[in-house]
């Protein structure tokens, strides 16, 4: 399966969804890395990879207008799926409609736990034992979509939100490969195809 991957900064966790794509029988492959800010850095990666990237600043632009251009770039690019990685950005409603089902994200917490921003102070500080990562179908209302894959952090004595973070991130690179691989291959489950085929009789 071809996949679109979007960020707006670092990209840690695209690097790693694209090396683990390059390893033998993985079932997807990365197809473009688009950001909506030039300056992200996620984007040399790719490039220095030889994957197609395509930029386009949020700045200025009505949100449905630079939806439309981000969606119309996935779509050229052959994607079936878009795989939200860091992605700073609100989605349009329609934007997510067109893509539901096969639209995913990371959220660094054990989901319905703290969604929203700020997401390790927020266990830190309700002495949580464990914070997280979340991989789920990214549907119209933020971070409430079925949870594909979660992988639990054991939050230490004196922990920081960003020493947590650091821990988390690491979790996050093991996580995204997996359940992506895992999702996308259920396309090609007699099961699934079945049920296919009943939905489309209906
Ligand atoms: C990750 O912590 C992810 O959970 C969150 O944004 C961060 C992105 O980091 N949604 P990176 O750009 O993948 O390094």
């Amino acid at each position: 399966a071809k996949v679109a991957i979007f960020i707006s900064g670092r990209g840690s966790n695209m690097a790693a969804l694209l090396y683990a794509s390059l390893i033998d029988d993985c079932p997807y492959e990365v197809c473009l890395v688009a950001a909506n800010d030039p300056e992200a850095e996620g984007l040399s990666i790719a490039a220095a990879e030889g994957v197609p990237t395509y930029t386009l600043s949020h700045k200025g632009l009505a949100r449905a207008d630079h939806d439309a251009a981000m969606e119309k770039a996935a779509r050229d690019a052959g994607a079936q799926y878009i795989v939200l990685a860091g992605y700073m950005r609100i989605l349009t409603e329609g934007f997510v409609a067109n893509w539901q089902g096969r639209m995913l994200n990371i959220h660094p917490s054990l989901l319905p736990k703290y969604t929203g921003l700020d997401t390790h102070a927020r266990a830190i500080e309700a002495g949580d034992s464990h914070g997280g990562v979340s991989v789920h179908l990214v549907t119209e209302e933020l971070d409430a979509g079925e949870v594909l894959g979660q992988v639990a952090v054991a939050i230490r004595d004196g922990e920081t939100s960003d020493t947590l973070a650091e821990r988390v991130r690491y979790a996050e690179h093991q996580l995204y490969p997996q359940v992506l691989a895992r999702y996308v291959a259920r396309e090609s489950d007699p099961q699934f195809l079945l049920q296919r085929v009943r939905d489309l009789a209906l």
